[in-house]
């Protein structure tokens, strides 16, 4: 059984996780979540998390060197025997020693059509308010290979939603994160039983 490592944003909500554990509760993932980390101690998603029993880890950021920062979360994952690290709310460039010791064995999930909406600075809300802003019909959600820029690793699945013009920000973002889970679940779950195997390409 394949063995996740997910890794949350500092101020985590967890939605992407939640769905992640729900469906290996279900059986629909063929896996298990060996270790949650994050950076801030407190973040929902690592409560969520220890609620739901499985092991969390918090690698501070904080007066650390991008390299040292590495090193410690390099460790915490490798300690764990993870074969894959999932990307769930987490903001941050991955150190270079973590994408080359993990490379095609870490997977994002971006809640945009990449190469639509990526890139630094468009995470979260302004993402759904560029699209917005915008006026396309369409957005979605990608998961996408990590290397060591951002959003910018090999597409691995995208799932697309309708945007009416008279969606506020919130409807959008709600249909998006809607998208995000099952497409998170899905590609997951193919890894997980194999039918798309690891290094992903
Ligand atoms: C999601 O929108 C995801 O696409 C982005 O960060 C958000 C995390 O949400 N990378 P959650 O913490 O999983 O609820």
């Amino acid at each position: 059984m394949l063995r996740l490592g997910v890794l949350v944003g500092a101020k985590g909500r967890g939605s992407n996780l939640m769905a992640i554990l729900n469906a290996i509760a279900a059986g629909t993932i063929p896996g298990q979540v060996a270790v949650v980390i994050g950076s801030l101690k407190g973040a929902p998603a690592l409560e969520a998390a220890a609620l739901a029993g499985v092991e969390t880890v918090v690698v501070g950021t904080v007066n650390r060197t991008d390299d040292e920062y590495g090193e410690v979360l390099l460790r915490a994952i490798t300690k764990r025997d993870v074969d894959l690290i999932v990307l769930a709310g987490y903001m941050r460039r991955l150190p270079d020693m973590v994408t080359t010791n993990y490379a095609g064995r870490i997977i994002n999930i971006h809640p945009s059509l990449l190469p639509a909406f990526g890139g630094h600075g468009m995470y979260g809300r302004k993402v759904h308010e560029a699209v917005r802003a915008s006026g396309i019909a369409e957005t979605g959600c990608t998961v996408h290979v990590v290397d060591n820029e951002y959003d910018h690793g090999a597409v691995v699945a995208q799932r697309r939603v309708d945007v009416s013009p008279d969606d506020s920000v919130d409807d959008i973002a709600a249909r998006v994160l809607g998208a995000e889970h099952s497409l998170l679940v899905d590609v997951i779950s193919d890894i997980c039983s194999g039918l798309r195997p690891l290094p992903l390409a």
